[in-house]
């Protein structure tokens, strides 16, 4: 069934049958920017291949999918078809219903804060560890530097593993399928056709594949705790006793690793483009380091004291929110900011636009992270900020990706400036995360006080 087009909310016009799909794939950003500042209201209406969808602009509207009627609301088929299918199977990204909810409660110990501050640990070391092959003058691409620091420390943290060893091929793998994900018009065709693009892209899955369960096999063989979260995760069990297949593990492990390195890589990457272009508040983040560190390497138990340091943190995370744009599908007909939602319909929340509203943030677009001080997260409405989604599903490892963010950038900005490069614009590349496209380049400058 449809709603007749008077009960339709207004927005932008797309082609018959298609819909909006080519004024998306065209231009993805700017095509939710035209939903949402274009004057249609913060309820928008769209077709998407046919299947009715309503872009939400608004914090409350957003917290009614996420939380209120979290229910109604489950990952759409197009996300669990592309994410689920052969890479994450049945992950916690992409798990539904009771056997979400099991392996959830099953993993949440994983993050708790004792265990956060083991990772800690891992974190600070791996950053240091990077810190030797800068040097002062040079410039380098930092978004890739990120990459493999925060690949790094999810490899150590998950497997106890270095990925300069064992997992050495972990990165190569990850980084084709993660390409594959950049292709909108391969995501829309079907897995099992074997187009180059398609074989490209299950070969890598294949070796991560391999990779993951030969260390599962070894570890169940070895039968000891290594203290990582692979160890966590074969030796959770339920309450009636029932553990996690290797099937089951090996989706959770996978899902832990894309999920967790790339965007916490992306947060950092962003944080020196912006810091780069801002050296007046580069210098208000030295200032902190310097005052509440002397001359230490940053700790976990600093972060407290690192106020600003958070906040340049989630500003970049405002302005470049790695997981750009949710979606859910509606099980049940509902209502949504006085607009009837038939069932099957999708809904679009965009923490691009969201982050970018005027009603909540003065001038959206200027890098200001002492807009964070003073409790405006407080006064904000709580769906205003939401770059790690919300309700039930809300980020598993937000936690730990806030402390590798903020305990990367004290130690790393402790010991260097980053300088702005002629032509340092940096194209954005949205697909399943937002990430820089050519990457990040910034010139490093070494730090006299930071020695
Ligand atoms: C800055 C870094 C990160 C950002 C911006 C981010 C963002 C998000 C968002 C928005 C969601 C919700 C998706 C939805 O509702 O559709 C999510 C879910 C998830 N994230 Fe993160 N994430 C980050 C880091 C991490 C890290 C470090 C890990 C693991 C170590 C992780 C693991 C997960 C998992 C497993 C889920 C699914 C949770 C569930 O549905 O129960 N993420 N993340």
């Amino acid at each position: 069934m449809r709603l007749p087009r008077e009960q339709l909310p207004s927005g932008p016009r797309g082609l018959p049958v298609l819909g909006a799909v080519v004024d998306y794939a065209k231009d993805p950003l700017g095509f939710i920017e035209r939903c949402a500042w274009g004057g249609f209201g913060d309820v928008v209406y769209i077709d998407f291949l046919g299947q009715p969808t309503y872009v939400l602009q608004h914090p409350e509207h957003i917290e009614h999918v996420l939380v209120t009627r979290h229910r109604n609301y489950v990952k759409d088929k197009l996300q669990r078809r592309v994410l689920g299918g052969r890479l994450l199977g049945n992950g916690l990204l992409t798990s539904e219903g009771d056997f979400w909810l099991r392996q959830r409660r099953l993993m949440q110990p994983a993050f708790h804060r004792q265990r956060l501050a083991l990772h800690g640990r891992v974190m600070a070391e791996h950053a240091r560890r990077r810190l030797a092959s800068w040097r002062d003058g040079e410039v380098r691409d930092v978004y890739a530097d990120m990459m493999e620091l925060t690949l790094g420390i999810a490899v150590k943290c998950l497997f106890d593993l270095e990925t300069e060893g064992e997992a050495e091929s972990v990165g190569p793998a990850l980084a084709r399928v993660m390409e594959h994900f950049a292709d909108m018009y391969a995501l829309l065709l079907p897995e099992w056709l074997p187009t180059p693009e398609n074989l490209g892209y299950r070969a890598a899955v294949g070796r991560l594949d391999a990779f993951v369960s030969g260390l599962i096999q070894r570890r169940r063989e070895a039968g000891n705790d290594a203290g990582d979260l692979l160890s966590l995760l074969l030796q959770v069990q339920d309450e009636d006793g029932s553990r996690m297949s290797d099937a089951q593990i090996r989706d959770e492990v996978l899902t832990l690793v894309l999920a967790g390195h790339e965007t916490t890589a992306i947060t950092l990457a962003f944080c020196w483009h912006l810091l780069a272009r801002h050296p007046e508040v580069e210098a208000t983040l030295h200032r902190e380091l310097d005052a509440v560190l002397g001359g230490r390497e940053p700790t976990a138990e600093d972060l407290p004291a690192l106020v600003f340091t958070d906040h340049v943190v989630k500003e970049a995370l405002r302005l470049y929110p790695p997981a750009w744009s949710l979606s859910r599908e509606a099980l049940e007909d509902d209502e949504v900011g006085g607009w009837r939602v038939l069932a099957g319909s999708m809904m679009i929340l965009n923490p691009w636009t969201t982050h970018r509203d005027p009603r909540f943030f003065e001038e959206p677009e200027a890098f200001r992270p002492q807009r964070w001080a003073d409790g405006l997260e407080q006064r904000l409405p709580r769906y205003a900020w939401f770059p790690f989604g919300g309700g039930p599903r809300l980020c598993i490892g937000s936690g730990f990706a806030l402390m590798e963010a903020r305990l990367v950038l004290a130690t790393l900005a402790r010991r260097f400036r980053f300088e702005r490069v002629p032509d340092d614009r940096v194209e954005l590349l949205p697909s399943i995360t937002l990430r820089p496209k050519h990457g990040v380049r910034v010139r490093l400058r070494a730090r006299e006080s930071g020695r």
